[in-house]
């Protein structure tokens, strides 16, 4: 194995046989022929052509195991097409990859197959989950995936926040909830779907796929079943979930259960009926959707050409995605394509803040806690399932965690939004947990800081519209925009004008 010569998927755009040249291969891409034909064409040809690329090689022996977070665990093992949440014992699962058959290639090879297919439309690689495929379910046939395209999402330089606000020019925020269905829960997703639909092809007996949601998780559930038609039922907490997110799983068929209880409770009975009866367990419990999800911090590494920011900062609630950004990290630390791993934050609503509590005992005590209403409404939980993983990913990264109360989320989102950004509550959070640590000096000036915001702040309008309003009791909206309004009279408008231009010159 030769590797010093580029990688063979650099040679990508290359002729086929037929003269045409590789195109968007998409679900519903209408080009005239089978969407994912060419993959076998790519495929073939390397194996004709001998070479040896991550593509051909086996990296199979993916299995999920039980032993990682909590060492009395008994090392237990189970292939992925195994449906298993938990360990014997009751803890956590984590999906291993086989690092002996990864380790065949060096991280230069890995860096510039992920860099080739940047931009590259070739059925599955277009996502910017699949291109990173070898890393997240090798053995899956492409045929089988399920996909949106997810990924590639922009690393936003957030210049005049950082500068304006924080001293800082360096701070980037990683726009996850620009995707599919709006938050980053596609990344998981498209992972989880795509494996239940290869079971289904199996003839495993799953009738359909469920979770209990804060709103995010079962509109990308709903989606991502919907393409592949597979049933899909979702349980919600009445009331707790904005309306943006309540009508994407009714719009995408789902079978919409509304409780009136929180999302721990949803969370206890989803996992009751998927024990009894064939539906698949969507939740972060799964260990599937984390390998969709730590594409993300692999992608960030790749959008800074391979150099490791300083700080991380994700807000947590059910403490799966920050378990995610550290395997992600980790994973490229391990097969050579990093040196090191950034400090992970976790940012976590003070209204629902079991994690932080924990982490000021200087990890001594875990309590879950009754979780208040917040406006970051998707990380409004007590009783985290991902806490061991969470926990693992702080300790194994010199990681943090911080809280925010609902007038510095609330304030900070205004902030970010009028240097441009429109961010949801919980990029909220991050951001809040990050001026908190500024003002500590725990973030330096010049460290190279990412937020990692989760979802699109679209979905979260109504409570820019109170705080904007003025409308939310006992907070004191300091950074509210108020619409004027001025009748249909010029006189009118130029002097409500003239006001305005008046106080901008002299701020
Ligand atoms: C928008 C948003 N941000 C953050 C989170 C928290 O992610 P996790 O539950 O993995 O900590 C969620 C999860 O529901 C979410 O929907």
């Amino acid at each position: 194995m030769n590797f010093e010569s580029p990688p063979p998927q650099l040679i990508k755009n290359r002729e086929r046989d037929d003269g045409e040249r590789d195109s968007v291969r998409q679900i519903g891409a209408t080009t005239g022929s089978h969407p994912r034909k060419f993959r076998q064409d790519d495929d073939d040809e390397k194996q004709r052509k001998g070479e040896v690329c991550a593509e051909t090689v086996s990296l199979s022996r993916i299995e999920v195991s039980g032993f990682v977070f909590k060492k009395l665990d008994l090392h237990e093992s189970y292939s992925l097409d195994e449906i298993v949440y938990r360990s014997r014992s009751g803890g956590l699962l984590d999906v291993q990859h086989d690092m002996t058959a990864l380790k065949q290639f060096d991280g230069k090879y890995w860096r510039s197959l992920f860099d080739s297919r940047v931009g590259k439309t070739t059925w599955p690689y277009g996502s910017g989950v699949w291109s990173k495929k070898e890393w997240v379910l090798p053995e899956i046939d492409s045929d089988d995936i399920v996909s949106a395209f997810e990924g590639n999402s922009n690393l936003f330089w957030a210049e005049r926040f950082g500068k304006k606000f924080l001293g800082m020019h360096d701070l980037w925020v990683k726009h996850c909830g620009i995707s599919h269905t709006g938050s980053f829960k596609d990344l998981g997703m498209t992972v989880l779907v795509s494996q239940v639909n290869r079971l289904r092809k199996m003839n495993r007996p799953v009738v359909g796929v469920g979770c209990a949601s804060t709103g995010d998780t079962s509109a990308a559930l709903s989606a991502y079943c919907a393409a592949a038609g597979i049933p899909s039922i979702v349980f919600l907490p009445a009331n707790r979930i904005s309306i943006a997110q309540l009508v994407q799983p009714i719009a995408n068929g789902a079978f919409v259960l509304s409780m009136d209880t929180d999302f721990d409770g949803c969370m206890k009975l989803i996992r009751e009926v998927t024990a009894e009866l064939p539906i698949y367990l969507a939740n972060s419990l799964n260990s599937l959707r984390l390998e969709g999800q730590k594409t993300a911090a692999i992608e960030i590494l790749q959008q800074f050409d391979w150099e490791v920011p300083d700080w991380v900062i994700v807000p947590g609630g059910n403490l799966g995605n920050i378990y995610a950004f550290y395997k992600g990290f980790q994973m490229c630390k391990e097969l050579g394509l990093v040196d090191r791993i950034p400090r992970l934050v976790c940012a976590q609503a003070a209204n629902a803040n079991p994690l932080y509590l924990y982490y000021k005992s200087g990890w001594t005590e875990f309590n879950p806690v009754k979780a208040n209403t917040t406006f970051a409404s998707a990380i409004q939980i007590g009783d985290p399932v991902s806490i061991d993983r969470a926990v693992f990913a702080l300790k194994n990264s010199n990681g943090i965690v911080e809280e925010a109360t609902e007038e510095e989320l609330m304030d900070t989102m205004a902030l970010a939004d009028s240097t441009g950004m429109f961010i949801c509550p919980h990029t909220g959070v991050a951001l809040a947990a990050l001026m908190k640590l500024r003002e500590r000096g725990v973030i330096g000036k010049t460290d190279r800081t990412v937020v990692v915001s989760t979802a699109h702040g679209l979905k979260f309008t109504q409570s820019k519209i109170d705080y904007h309003s003025k409308g939310i009791e006992g907070m004191a909206c300091r950074y509210a925009n108020q619409p004027v309004e001025v009748e249909a009279d010029i006189g009118a408008v130029m002097s409500v004008l003239s006001q305005y231009l008046d106080k901008g010159s002299k701020s």
